[in-house]
């Protein structure tokens, strides 16, 4: 066992994708812990459970489509059965709602955004309560920064983490008294590929070179920088430390500054 903020422990981890899911599974094992990677993309999952392997820690990967309510119990008892244990549930996984007015999107794919975003991660939370409950664990959602703001076409994806918000106060309420905490962290746009794809598509559309687009979003955050991907896992990893451990029902922004909460 090591010696960092999570040695010992078992994380989950919901939708290890290119981005902040991966920092996840490997700032958790660097922490110490082992990590239970989930998502729908096998290679994904085996190629960051390689980097938590090297980096001494186990992986177990479980492909989940976190919609489908039998491959959630599947993940469930196999993270149970590999590890013993599970001390942590990082909610990441989402699927990107329409980026649409309100006024027009269709409303059949605003509900389908509710049920990967909000509905999946209470089914995996609920699975998990007993073996949380089991080792004083905590449960993190990943959320965003859209709860702070009311911009067009983000009405979709904000009404999705709003519930997602408040799924996460009241289940802190639920589960308090059991010894399971229920946290969340609010990234703003975290500096990764996604994030690198879509700043060179406004860069070619406007005629101007993605370092400029990359500086003028960067110059609405008080550290003039956008956060990346280990820096915002960091944060869940706080969350999920006995350094949190009278934490609880409480949102922390990761943004450098862009929004004061
Ligand atoms: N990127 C940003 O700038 C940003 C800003 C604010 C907040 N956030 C939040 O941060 C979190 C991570 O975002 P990210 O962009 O860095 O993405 P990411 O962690 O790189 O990937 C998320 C992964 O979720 C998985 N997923 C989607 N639907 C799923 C399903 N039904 N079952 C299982 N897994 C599923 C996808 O993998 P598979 O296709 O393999 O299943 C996807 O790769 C999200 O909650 C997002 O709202 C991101």
């Amino acid at each position: 066992m090591g010696a960092g903020l999570l040695a010992g422990k078992v994380v989950v981890v919901s939708g290890v994708g290119p981005g902040l899911g991966r920092g996840l599974a490997v700032r958790c094992a660097k922490a110490g812990a082992d990590v239970v990677l989930a998502a729908r993309n096998e290679k994904r999952l085996d190629e960051v459970a390689g980097e938590v392997e090297k980096l001494g820690q186990r992986a177990v990967t479980v492909p989940t489509d976190i919609t489908d309510a039998a491959a959630c119990e599947r993940l469930a008892a196999t993270a149970l059965e590999s590890c013993g244990r599970v001390d942590g549930l990082v909610n990441n996984a989402f699927a990107t709602p329409p980026l649409k007015d309100l006024t027009t999107v269709d409303i059949d794919a605003v509900r389908a955004g509710f049920e990967t975003n909000v509905l999946a991660a209470l089914r995996l939370t609920r699975l998990f309560v007993p073996a949380l409950e089991a080792c004083g664990g905590s449960v993190v959602m990943v959320n965003s920064a859209v709860l702070r703001h009311s911009r067009r076409t983000f009405g979709a994806y904000k009404m999705a983490k709003a519930a997602l918000l408040a799924m996460a106060q009241n289940l802190s309420t639920e589960l308090g008294p059991r010894g399971v905490r229920v946290n969340t962290i609010a990234p703003g746009y975290i500096w990764a590929d996604n994030l690198k794809w879509y700043f060179d598509h406004l860069a070619k559309k406007r005629g101007v070179t993605a370092q400029q687009v990359y500086d003028e979003n960067a110059a609405t955050t008080d550290l003039r920088r956008l956060p990346e991907p280990d820096e915002v896992a960091d944060a869940v990893v706080f969350m999920l430390s006995p350094l949190a451990r009278a934490i609880t029902g409480q949102c922390l922004d990761v943004n450098s500054g862009e929004w004061h909460h």
